[in-house]
């Protein structure tokens, strides 16, 4: 049958992409994990969130300077608020945030600079930011975290 032949080249077509593609995204997943270094949290991103305040760097929460405008803010987060809730940077200040919850998960968004982060418990969250230009930058938590949710919030002042 002279059909039959065009029939199975249909067939080949979809079934040739649907074995290569897992293979690429394998490949590509191996890639990302091997040669990007791309993986779970070890070890050292880890807390208990019970003693989240006698661990390092939380037992000394609050806005450190690290070098010339360079600023780390080690912040906890809790039902329902920040420690700190008010960060002064200078303009120009890169800040690294170093954030873990103390109980539930909660969000870390702040309006106006390339920071959205969840704050799980038992884990350390690192993101930085720079603040190039004055005023302020109000940060809040975008995970439901209860009934005050929508109190937990601060700011960064860049002066
Ligand atoms: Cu914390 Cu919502």
């Amino acid at each position: 049958m002279k059909n039959s032949g065009s029939v199975y080249k249909y067939e080949l077509m979809w079934i040739l992409p649907s074995i290569a593609l897992p293979i690429v995204m394998l490949g590509l997943l191996i890639y990302m994990a091997f040669g990007h270094g791309i993986h779970l949290p070890g070890e050292a991103g880890i807390v208990d969130p019970a003693k989240l305040t006698a661990t390092a760097p939380f037992n000394k929460l609050g806005v450190h300077q690290v070098g010339e405008k360079r600023y780390q803010v080690n912040m906890m987060a809790g039902i329902w608020f920040f420690v700190p809730n008010q960060i002064k940077v200078p303009a120009g200040s890169t800040v690294e945030f170093v954030a873990s919850s103390k109980d539930v998960v909660h969000g870390l968004f702040i309006k106006g600079a390339n920071v959205n982060a969840m704050l799980l418990p038992g884990q350390v969250t690192r993101v930085t930011a720079r603040f190039d230009k004055p005023g302020e930058y109000p940060f809040l938590c975008h995970e439901y975290c209860g009934a005050a949710h929508h109190t937990m919030w601060g700011k960064v002042i860049v002066e």
